[in-house]
């Protein structure tokens, strides 16, 4: 057993620290949001994550699992501590670094004991540096301490299941003996264990990112190219898969990816290049490519109706991916606002994130049940793939709509089974027009 501090209780730190609580350690979560903390402390969590409730319940029970506003009491006794801050997009899309240098900043005023400091936050090449220097400077009095490079590579929606069985797990350090600490801690998820330098590290964060950006981004122009050719990108997808060079994963075309990482990965990489006079054309094009997909999305379902004003759309789905209750950066944002802009009153249905999604997109009628969302709709378009959706009673839904007008933006329906009930049904690349 030992004792870390995670610093940070957003998706990525509350689920760092009740995992490692559930492998055995005693954790300290800590963060200034005074109201997260209390609300955690009576078992209410801050976002939804499936499986995290009943996980930071069982060790929270277990005494391995405490929750603190508090550096001092957060980091006392404590061997490791992760910081796990955001780590948004600054005004020209690089890295706005403040959350990582306070809680750096905390760190050094607080600890008593030598500690190693292990970045999981998604931090620009060179910041580990940075964190180093800021607590050499901030600490009142010279305690010795190592900073480590540790980037977290889970999904929202699967967080927790990503976290216990990661593909691999990146530690960047040229302090070799708390390189090997860190190791040791991860040996449980028994994934190969990559140690590396401090930069090195932090560029395998945002080179995995943005090559899964890329990945989807590919997919989606090859959409295109499928509907202009007549060819169904599904099938495309899948049979490039097969080839173990390409793989099947992250080739699922639609309304381009968003959230709260590639958006503001990609933007700074990007940035970090153009910074050292490197010319990203690439990561340019595939961010183009990606905002591109969202405003095809209002202007396709324009030519469908024959114009949008006065036209009431329904969105199935309104999260930036499923499972999640996150509305950064989700496509549904840009969709609301061009269907708007064009004149359509716009409807959502979300399991899961309609209260996040409310203040963000108040023009828009919330409804708590997808049905009665579709009565006297022009259209609906599915924006998130929710796993309910698949399983929908288009028919019924088809009765209920004014018009039945179907725009899957996530391919998740079967395009002749769609259309056998009568809709006008049109998909991401499934044939000539979309499918
Ligand atoms: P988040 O916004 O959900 O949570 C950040 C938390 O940090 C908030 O609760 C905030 O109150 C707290 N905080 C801010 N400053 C603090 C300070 N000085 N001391 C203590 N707490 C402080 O963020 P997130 O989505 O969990 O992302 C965190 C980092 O992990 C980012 O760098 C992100 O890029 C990276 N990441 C995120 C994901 C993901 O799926 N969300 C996955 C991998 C990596
Ligand atoms: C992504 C990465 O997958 C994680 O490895 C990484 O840790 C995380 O970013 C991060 O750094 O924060 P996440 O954004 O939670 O995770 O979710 P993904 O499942 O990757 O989906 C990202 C976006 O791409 C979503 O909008 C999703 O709908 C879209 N997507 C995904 C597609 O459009 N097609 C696909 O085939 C896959």
């Amino acid at each position: 057993m030992k004792q870390i501090c995670v610093i940070g209780v957003g998706y990525v730190g509350l689920v760092t620290a009740a995992c490692f609580a559930d492998l055995g350690n005693r954790v300290y979560a800590l963060d200034i949001d005074e109201k997260r903390i209390a609300k955690l402390k009576q078992g209410i969590m801050p976002i939804y994550e499936p499986g995290l409730k009943e996980l930071v319940e069982r060790n929270m029970r277990a005494g391995r699992l405490f929750f603190t506003t508090s550096y001092a009491e957060g980091l006392a006794g404590t061997e490791f501590v992760f910081i796990a801050v955001g780590t948004p997009s600054g005004a020209n899309g690089e890295a706005d670094l403040r959350y990582v240098e306070a809680a750096a900043k905390a760190i050094a005023q607080n600890m008593t004991a030598p500690l190693i400091i292990i970045n999981k936050s998604t931090v620009p090449i060179g910041t580990g540096d940075l964190v180093a220097e800021m607590v050499k400077q901030a600490q009142p009095r010279p305690i010795p301490f190592s900073v480590v490079s540790c980037p977290e590579f889970l999904r929202e929606g699967s967080a927790i299941s990503d976290f216990m069985n990661p593909y691999r797990t990146v530690i960047g350090s040229l302090d070799r003996e708390a390189a090997e600490k860190v190791a040791q801690l991860h040996l449980p998820l028994r994934a190969p264990i990559v140690i590396t330098d401090l930069r090195t590290a932090e560029m395998i964060k945002y080179a995995s990112n943005a090559f899964l950006a890329t990945k989807i981004s590919f997919i989606n122009e090859i959409a295109d190219i499928c509907e202009a050719l007549g060819a169904d990108v599904k099938e495309v997808a899948a049979g490039m898969g097969y080839d173990k060079r390409i793989g099947p994963y992250f080739l699922d075309a639609g309304i381009g990816w968003g959230g709260s990482c590639f958006p503001k990965d990609v933007l700074a990489l990007i940035y970090m290049a153009e910074q050292n006079h490197v010319q990203p054309h690439l990561l340019r094009a595939v961010t183009k490519v990606n905002y591109d997909r969202r405003h095809a999305v209002v202007e396709r379902l324009a030519e469908m109706l024959g114009g949008l004003q006065g036209k009431v759309i329904g969105l199935l789905g309104l999260a930036f991916k499923e499972n999640t209750d996150d509305m950064r950066d989700a496509p549904s944002l840009t969709v609301v606002q061009g269907l708007l802009e064009r004149g359509a009153r716009v409807r959502g249905y979300d399991p899961v994130a309609q209260e996040t999604a409310r203040p963000l997109m108040p023009q828009v009628e919330m409804f708590d049940d997808p049905y009665q969302m579709a009565e006297g709709c022009d259209a609906l378009i599915v924006v998130t793939p929710w796993n309910e959706f698949k399983h929908l009673d288009l028919a019924r839904i088809k009765q209920l709509l004014k018009t039945p007008v179907l725009f899957d933006a996530r391919n998740i329906y079967n395009p002749q089974e769609v259309r056998s009930l009568g809709f006008k049904y049109r998909a991401i690349g499934r044939g000539f027009n979309g499918g």
